[in-house]
């Protein structure tokens, strides 16, 4: 296959050199798949009407993002056990997206160690937001630890997602008997004692008497936030009343997120409940989104619609199967490139004011 130009192009090419263990896991999605494709879709639907012989010049793609000022709004988001992709992992993916001036969120799942990640990104100036997604865990006491090694790594941000108590049912991974290879694992979590087991009883449900007893609640939010010293962001949130909810609480952004179509397949794609979540929020909270973003011009409906970033997660593992941390920066870059176009064609210089009828 010739060079990728495209982020599609890199799923292509990294269909031919991931395994299908690999490829099951990285490119699927719940059920039958309908909020995965949804997501790219939805971003389809919306069009952007251009304007002409407006000045560009001098234009650029800078953003604030929580007191900072970013060179663009694209981050890459939290996706688990990457040296899946490559024997590199989240190390590659952390340094490109340093390189490039992107946001970098581990996930807690990471299969390398969270300080191993920091330090190898934290001292260099030019990069972008450095975040650490939390998944809460049955033991109080593992999570404090977690959050106080996340701060001392140099981490900025708690990305606390809260769409996953569960599995989704992700029919792909089973039919292709997903399992991680030996030495590859959650290795954040190899200190975290194991859940007590329910006792069996008639009836007993695996998910609800089991699983789900030490499922996250508000409360825990609540206890996340009173906990750390760094802003905490919610991701996962498709609901205007739980927009609602987590402002109240004093959360310090959101990412409106189905969890790239790997949780409830029933859910509406995020570009849909983007201006619902807007309308709550009133410009007072940053508000970011992924799912299904695949083009520079995905990136502006998205800014248009009331993001202040975007987050992209299979991608730049795509990226990173095909090329290691050259990859991750290549996705990134040709997403950047394209949002500039996008904005050149349209008429717009920079994305702090754009046209209310940019999208039509
Ligand atoms: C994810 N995602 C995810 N989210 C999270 O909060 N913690 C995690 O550990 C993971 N792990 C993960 C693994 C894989 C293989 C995928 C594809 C996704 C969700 C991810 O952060 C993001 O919400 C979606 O990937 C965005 O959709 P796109 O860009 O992949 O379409």
């Amino acid at each position: 296959m010739s060079l990728p130009i495209s982020l599609d192009d890199h799923e292509a090419l990294a269909r031919t050199r991931l395994d299908d263990n690999a490829w099951a896991y990285f490119a699927g999605g719940a059920a039958d798949e309908r909020c995965l494709a949804a997501n790219r879709d939805a971003w389809h639907a919306l069009r952007l009407l251009p304007r002409v012989l407006r000045p560009v010049a001098g234009g650029h793609t800078r953003v604030e993002l929580l007191g900072r000022s970013l060179a663009h709004p694209i981050l890459l988001a939290p996706v688990a056990y990457q040296r899946l992709a490559h024997p590199d992992g989240e190390l590659a993916s952390a340094v490109a997206a340093s390189a490039q001036g992107a946001g970098f969120v581990l996930s807690t799942q990471s299969s390398l160690l969270l300080e191993t990640v920091a330090r190898a990104v934290r001292d260099d100036d030019d990069r972008g937001p450095l975040w650490m997604q939390l998944y809460l865990q049955h033991d109080t006491g593992f999570n404090r630890e977690l959050v106080r090694r996340a701060e001392a790594a140099g981490y900025e941000a708690i990305v606390l997602t809260v769409d996953a108590p569960c599995h989704g049912a992700r029919d792909r991974e089973r039919r292709a008997g997903f399992h991680l290879p030996p030495g590859i694992s959650a290795v954040n979590l190899a200190t975290l004692p194991p859940r007590p087991d329910a006792p069996p009883a008639p009836g007993h449900s695996a998910l609800f008497d089991d699983l789900l007893t030490a499922a996250p609640g508000w409360d825990d939010v609540a206890w996340l936030l009173a906990e750390t010293r760094l802003p905490v962001i919610l991701k996962g949130i498709l609901h205007p009343d739980d927009a609602r909810e987590a402002t109240r609480q004093g959360v310090a952004g959101l990412i409106v997120s189905n969890h790239g179509g790997r949780t409830l397949d029933a859910a509406p794609p995020t570009a849909e409940m983007l201006p619902r979540i807007a309308d709550v929020l009133a410009g007072h909270l940053p508000m970011l989104v992924d799912g299904g973003i695949r083009r520079g011009t995905d990136v502006l409906k998205a800014i248009a619609l009331g993001a202040s970033a975007v987050l992209v997660g299979r991608p730049y593992v795509f990226g990173l199967a095909n090329a290691g941390a050259q990859g991750v920066a290549h996705v990134i870059r040709l997403l950047r490139d394209e949002l500039e176009i996008a904005m050149a064609l349209c008429g717009v210089a920079t994305l702090d004011d754009l046209p209310a009828d940019l999208l039509c």
